[in-house]
């Protein structure tokens, strides 16, 4: 089932299948708009690639990075590999106020500033995109989600509302942060945006049914993210998808961790995140890597 040559609409490799499907879709629109050529419809006209765009920059020091949900879990450790390598982080919180473990790393850190952003506050990211005008933003980290309960996804006793929240958090949150940021990170150096998937996303990989919402939502932001990797190439700058494998936060309750064998701790999935953030470059823009560094099928 797995084909990894194929994960990447992007990469030459990948471009077989993709061909007839675009085509396809350029011809459905045309019918759709009466012959016309629709912008975006169309099969994207191949980018040319200098050698520099080729190289994988990795996220160090001085670089400015500003990621989502920061105040606990995967976020919260995002914040401090990367201030420990000598970025600086824009690392923003629903409730700075109650985050006492992220005010306390960024008392101790003059390159860790904290700011207030729900990510489902779509009048509050474009404030704080304006706040951060002229500011270059080498990573865009969206990193924020939600689960959605197990217990409001069980076929027969589906929640509606809770579909509404998840796609708040996980699908509507990430665009809208990549939007608003556009300008900062196609003005920095390393011009990163990545999101913060998960396996759970992965059509191809999923043998059980489970999480419906969580799972959707995670497979309609890598659409989205494949979409701005596509819009994104001739700006230069590079979309990516990483995700952790089971990891022990709050994400994942006390009692269910026990039974995920190889469950990994939030510094060690972390930072095999942060190693495959580094291997991102527009050679390989719109790829989903999981945390071993294998690409993950969609
Ligand atoms: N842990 C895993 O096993 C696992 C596996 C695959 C993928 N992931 C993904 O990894 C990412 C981080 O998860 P985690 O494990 O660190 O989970 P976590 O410990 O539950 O942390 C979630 C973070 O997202 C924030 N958040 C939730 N809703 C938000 C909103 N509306 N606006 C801004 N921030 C919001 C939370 O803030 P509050 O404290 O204010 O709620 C918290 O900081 C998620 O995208 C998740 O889907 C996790």
């Amino acid at each position: 089932m797995t084909d990894k040559k194929h994960n990447n609409p992007l990469m030459p490799e990948g471009n077989l299948d993709r061909r007839d499907l675009l085509t396809g879709a350029a011809g459905m629109a045309a019918a759709l708009f009466g012959g016309q050529a629709v912008a975006g419809a169309h099969r994207s006209a191949p980018v040319e690639l200098s050698d520099e765009d080729k190289i994988a920059k990795p996220v160090g020091e001085g670089a400015q990075i500003l990621v989502t949900g920061a105040n606990r879990g995967l976020g919260f450790e995002f914040t401090k590999q990367y201030a420990a390598r000598g970025a600086k982080v824009i690392a923003t919180a629903r409730s700075p106020e109650r985050a006492d473990a992220l005010n306390a790393l960024a008392k101790d850190n003059p390159n860790i500033v904290v700011e207030q952003l729900d990510v489902t506050d779509h009048a509050a990211i474009e404030a704080l995109a304006a706040k951060y005008e002229g500011t270059p933003v080498d990573l865009l980290l969206n990193n924020a989600g939600i689960g959605g309960g197990i217990e409001n996804q069980f076929f027969g006793k589906m929640n509606y509302d809770t579909f509404d929240k998840v796609m708040d958090v996980n699908v509507k949150g990430p665009m809208k942060m990549c939007e608003e940021f556009r300008k900062h990170v196609q003005n920095s150096t390393l011009k990163k945006m990545v999101t913060v998937s998960s396996s759970q996303g992965s059509i191809g990989s999923v043998r059980s049914p489970l999480l419906y919402w969580y799972r959707a939502s995670k497979s309609a932001v890598n659409m989205c993210m494949v979409n701005l990797a596509y819009q994104m190439q001739r700006k230069k700058v590079i979309v990516g998808l990483v995700t952790p494998g089971a990891t022990a936060t709050d994400f994942i309750p006390e009692p269910f961790r026990k039974q995920i064998e190889g469950i990994q701790t939030p510094e060690q999935a972390t930072e095999d995140m942060m190693r495959n953030i580094d291997r991102f470059s527009l050679a390989n823009t719109g790829t989903f890597f999981d945390y071993t560094g294998e690409i993950v099928p969609w």
